[in-house]
């Protein structure tokens, strides 16, 4: 999985200063932007490349947690774990058709997923070793989504802007049902404890770089935050994430795995220790834990689905076929 190559990052264009100054002052006056009006061929590739590839990700992000619907511990843990993958499935639908407004079909989507030439988030190639893990991916994967997805709320593509705000209410229920999930835990046995703490070892970094690379290796953020794609650097939101998880984790009663982390005082927030970024890259370019299992899923399901999207065109078009002969008799 590398660079899609969908646009220079350095955003150059074909078009004229007039139409670029024009566009920029839409988005400087917080214009939504939509689907029929002009934008330079880099805006809309940019989105194309981020809506694909989040859209990607909550449809990889499924299997994880899948995994553990029928190890749920109770009927009430399976029944909103179940209902929490099925909304992971509806927020991939709703970005893929936001995408489709840009002139690119499910289709090509989907191909360049399964290909391995589309990039999804790193953190859904760590696997859920255990259910603490459930609570864990919940409560840090979800609130890191939606730290991120927020901003997103405002990003001045209408339809992603518009499809954030239902994603960003569901993955908070998210988020809260993981939470929910880690007290219980924590106020459980000792062993539960231990769980937990366990999978918020395994699960903080790889929840950190889930913000993407800092800033002078984030090739986009410059030109998507002149576009108002992006309202903060990745960085900035890392920081605010880290800044809100902190005193969770502490009423959890568990530890941040990270020696160096410290309250700074004249910033009004914390810094962290060293991010590893190697295996960042690793896993972005396919090397993770879990990358060729998920890629091999998504192709079986690919696969074993065929017949169901077969059908439902068939049956479409002899519906299609029906009403005109009728709209034809009837004339
Ligand atoms: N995993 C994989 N690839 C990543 C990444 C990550 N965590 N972070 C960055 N990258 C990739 C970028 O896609 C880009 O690759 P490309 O050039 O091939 O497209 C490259 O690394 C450089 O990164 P940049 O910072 O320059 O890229 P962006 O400006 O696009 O910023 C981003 C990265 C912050 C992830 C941004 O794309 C974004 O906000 N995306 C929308 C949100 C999203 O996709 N979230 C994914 C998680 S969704 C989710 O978690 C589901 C929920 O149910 C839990």
């Amino acid at each position: 999985m590398y660079s899609q190559g969908l646009i220079g990052a350095d955003g150059k264009t074909h078009e004229d200063a007039a139409f670029l100054a024009a566009f920029q002052a839409r988005i400087d006056a917080e214009q939504k932007i939509e689907p029929n009006d002009p934008m330079p061929e880099g805006y809309r590739k940019t989105l194309v490349r981020q809506i694909s590839q989040h859209a990607h990700s909550e449809i990889i992000g499924m299997q994880p947690e899948g995994n553990w619907i029928s190890r749920a511990p109770t009927l009430r843990r399976k029944a909103a774990l179940l209902a929490k993958v099925q909304d992971e499935g509806g927020h991939g639908l709703y970005l893929y058709s936001a995408a489709e407004t840009l002139g690119v079909s499910r289709e090509e989507m989907t191909e360049q997923l399964l290909s391995g030439a589309a990039k999804y988030s790193s953190i859904f190639n760590y696997p859920a070793l255990t259910w603490a893990d459930i609570g864990a991916i919940g409560w840090l994967v979800d609130g890191a989504a939606i730290m991120n997805q927020i901003v997103l709320c405002r990003c001045s593509y209408g339809p992603y802007a518009r499809a954030m705000i239902r994603i960003c209410k569901e993955e908070s229920f998210h988020q809260r049902q993981g939470y929910e999930i880690m007290i219980a835990l924590c106020n459980g046995s000792e062993e539960q404890k231990e769980l937990a703490q366990d999978a918020l070892n395994r699960f903080w970094w790889p929840s950190l770089m889930m913000f993407g690379p800092p800033e002078g290796e984030s090739v986009h953020s410059n030109q998507s935050m002149i576009w108002k794609i992006k309202r903060f650097s990745n960085d900035d939101l890392r920081d605010k994430f880290i800044n809100a998880s902190v005193p969770q984790a502490e009423k959890l009663g568990l530890t941040i795995p990270d020696p160096d982390l410290k309250w700074n005082e004249a910033k009004q927030g914390y810094d962290h220790g060293e991010i590893d970024w190697d295996e960042f890259w690793r896993v972005v370019k396919g090397d993770g834990i879990c990358n060729r299992e998920r890629l091999k899923n998504r192709r079986r399901v690919d696969r074993d689905g065929a017949w169901v999207r077969e059908a439902a065109m068939a049956h479409a078009q002899k519906r299609a076929a029906r009403t005109a002969s009728a709209r034809i008799a009837a004339e």
